[in-house]
């Protein structure tokens, strides 16, 4: 981070000096910390929308340019070359692992993934039809009742347990929300099969038979995983960051982040995409469907993002896999999909859109997948939860580890009532 000579700001009659700090990339910053003690006066960005929250290392986006780079690897090379778990070993670490770091990483992984046995008694505290995500919130926070030996978030070695735990155990939850929503036994983790294809095993695996899996349907499951791992200061990673400035525990936060994933305007995108494609039904309906956009009656979901005001890049992955998972489940001519398309192509023509850069994001086409894939609605944000635990936990160390970390606290304009006194009821009419 290098420093450039300061802006000056006038407030009232004090013209006061503010560092400007150089990135490597992006923007540069105005360093507004020492702005209140000097002027008396606070700044205001509700949504943070011209507002920094952290220095960080990890996530770069350039949203003009439809740019996304984990720890400086463009998105589009990670999702043909690499593999989640070497995606994930990059965001904890800031490298790419060496062939012997990634066995070790790989194996730690795999070895975390059983769930403690007296864990299984909260499923059956929820009733069946349960959002899958309601489960996971729960579960995810009550992991810190059982593992008291990776709390002191001050050791380094503890965080690292911790960061194993959550991305391996996280899978195992996840398939067992989805399996007590369909009143299926629970399948336990098999250690001989990938990241991807254990999670498919144990969402769709069924005692009374063989469980075979298409290839194709593990390679699409895990570049769905690397497309979401993170996505730097998003609304559900500022959620853990803020939590975790607290000093709350790793799972504590993580469920935090959950939590807030949860909303349509994040992670919940991807199922109001598909609800609203299958609302739409046919390509014929999308000019009534684009005019209830446009008079604001509903919203385009799956299209938009607060950063990327061009195409956003994992979509353009996303599109490749939703055709692969399509052809490899016999559904090519899937209604849905040429609905999805023709819908993407008026979009794009409309004047509507081309004028508030609005472009088909992540969760445009990854309903369409997922659902081909063989999971519910309710369980496409819990897959999202999934992948992006890695980014959340990255995110949270990185600042657990920076020196300059304080607990977050955000100033307000207040524009309630100025002080008065009180007046007792029997006073008051
Ligand atoms: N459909 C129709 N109009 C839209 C959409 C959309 N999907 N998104 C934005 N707009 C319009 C707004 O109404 C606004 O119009 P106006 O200026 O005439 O009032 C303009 O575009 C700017 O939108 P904002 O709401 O200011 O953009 P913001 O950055 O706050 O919102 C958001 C981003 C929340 C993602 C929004 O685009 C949206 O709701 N999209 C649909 C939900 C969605 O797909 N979310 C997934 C995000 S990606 C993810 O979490 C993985």
């Amino acid at each position: 981070m290098t420093q450039t000579p300061p802006a000056k700001v006038t407030v009232g009659d004090k013209v006061i000096d503010l560092p400007i700090l150089k990135g490597t990339l992006g923007p540069d910053v105005i360093d507004i910390r020492k702005l209140y003690a000097q002027s008396d006066a606070f700044t205001y960005d509700p949504g943070f929308t011209s507002t920094a929250s952290c220095e960080s290392k990890i996530t770069f986006i350039d949203g003009d340019q439809g740019v996304l780079l984990h720890r400086g690897y463009p998105i589009d090379q990670l999702a043909s070359q690499s593999s989640f778990l070497e995606t994930c070993y990059l965001l904890l670490h800031g490298e790419l692992p060496t062939a012997a770091e990634y066995e070790t990483f790989e194996n730690t992984i795999t070895r975390h993934t059983m769930l403690h046995a007296q864990f299984d008694r909260f499923f059956d505290g929820f009733r069946r039809d349960a959002h899958p995500m309601a489960v996971m919130t729960g579960a995810v926070g009550a992991l810190s009742a059982f593992y008291h030996d990776s709390l002191d978030i001050h050791d380094a070695q503890q965080r690292e347990i911790s960061a194993h735990r959550l991305i391996a155990k996280m899978p195992t939850i996840a398939a067992r929300a989805f399996k007590y929503s369909v009143g299926q036994p629970f399948v336990h983790p098999k250690n001989n099969l990938s990241y991807a294809e254990n999670f498919l095993r144990m969402c769709f695996a069924v005692p009374a038979e063989d469980y075979v899996v298409d290839p194709a349907l593990v390679r699409a499951m895990d570049r769905i995983f690397i497309l979401h791992a993170d996505h730097e200061q998003n609304a559900s990673t500022s959620t853990v960051r803020l939590a975790g400035s607290s000093g709350a525990n790793p799972f504590a936060c993580i469920a935090a982040g959950i939590a807030c994933l949860w909303g349509p305007s994040h992670g919940g995108a991807n199922e109001e995409a598909l609800n609203m494609l299958r609302e739409i039904g046919t390509p014929e309906k999308i000019p009534e469907f684009i005019a209830g956009v446009k008079d604001r009656r509903y919203k385009l979901m799956g299209f938009g993002h607060r950063v990327y005001k061009n195409y956003d890049p994992r979509a353009k992955v996303m599109q490749t896999s939703a055709y692969e998972v399509l052809a490899a489940t016999g559904r090519e001519n899937d209604p849905l999909f040429q609905v999805a398309k023709e819908l993407e192509a008026v979009a794009l023509k409309d004047e509507f859109f081309i004028e508030r850069k609005l472009f088909p994001n992540v969760d445009f086409y990854s309903g369409i997948t997922l659902s081909a894939m063989g999971f519910p609605t309710t369980m496409f944000t819990v897959l999202f939860a999934l992948a992006r635990t890695v980014g959340w936990i990255a995110q949270w160390k990185e600042m657990i580890e920076d020196p300059g970390q304080k607990i977050g606290r955000p100033r307000q304009l207040y524009t309630g009532a100025t002080q008065r006194d009180f007046v007792p009821l029997s006073q008051r009419g």
